[in-house]
């Protein structure tokens, strides 16, 4: 079976009505980043943070998978899919993806503000986290996501699943956010490389069959790609 890596970022689920980063009206054009999306934030006032992951995972509870998630699943039947995304949704769950990795953590999980933060993850119930919640040591309970300026803990694990990839296909991403833009360099045993994203400008080596496209019609020309190249 060959070994194929989808690699996913927020055009993955724009058609499911999620607003990706760096488009125009994007999200860090409507937020500042260091206001919501950094450690110092959280110390300097985490009731903000809180309020606007709460309105991102109200957004994603309430929507569901588009159909280049569901042409991800369709992949399995050809090999072995591992899905690495930068989301922090959990559609790629939801449809059905067997194997999942976020390299940005999962909204709908929250871990501990204190010293030990990755070692324990809690399933948020409802759709929001509040000051008051914490976890069993008594630290105050933040969102499971990666800040700038973190670490990026699955970072390694995804390294060594991009090495082994016979086909890697990069969807919805600006590739502009590093380490995780920096880990599509490791492919290097892959015969088969596509991008699929609707920007012209996006910088791809020669290598990659580049699908300008939106994610869902994408995926469907994406399938009929990785179909004939296994046939080979
Ligand atoms: P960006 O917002 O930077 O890029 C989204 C990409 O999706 C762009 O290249 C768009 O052209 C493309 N796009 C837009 N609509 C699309 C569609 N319908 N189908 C396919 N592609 C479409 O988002 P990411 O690259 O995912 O990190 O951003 C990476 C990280 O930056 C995120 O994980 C997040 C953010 O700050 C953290 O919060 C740590």
């Amino acid at each position: 079976m060959a070994n194929i890596v989808v690699f996913s970022g927020a055009g993955m689920s724009a058609e499911s009505g999620i607003g990706t980063f760096r488009n125009s009206g994007g999200l860090w054009e409507n937020y500042r980043i260091e206001e919501v999306a950094t450690p110092e934030a959280w110390v300097k006032n985490p009731q903000k943070v809180h309020e606007f992951y709460n309105l991102r995972r109200k957004e994603i509870i309430a929507t569901s998978p588009n159909h280049a998630h569901t042409k991800v699943v369709e992949l399995e039947r050809y090999g072995d899919v591992q899905v690495i995304t930068q989301n922090i949704d959990d559609l790629h769950e939801r449809s059905g993806s067997s194997c999942v990795i976020h390299l940005h953590g999962e909204i709908r999980y929250a871990k501990s503000s204190g010293p030990n933060q990755e070692q324990a993850y809690y399933r948020i119930e409802g759709d929001s986290l509040d000051i008051d919640d914490k976890c069993p040591e008594g630290y105050p309970l933040r969102p499971h996501v990666v800040w700038f300026g973190e670490n990026v803990p699955n970072y390694d694990k995804a390294q060594q699943i991009i090495e082994q990839a016979d086909i890697l296909i990069v969807i919805g991403t600006s590739l502009q956010v590093y380490p995780a833009a920096g880990l599509i360099h490791y492919a290097s045993r892959a015969t088969l490389k596509i991008v699929i994203d609707p920007d012209e400008r996006l910088d791809v080596s020669k290598d990659f069959v580049q699908i300008k496209s939106a994610a869902t019609t994408g995926m469907d020309r994406c399938l009929e790609l990785v179909k004939e190249h296994l046939k080979q």
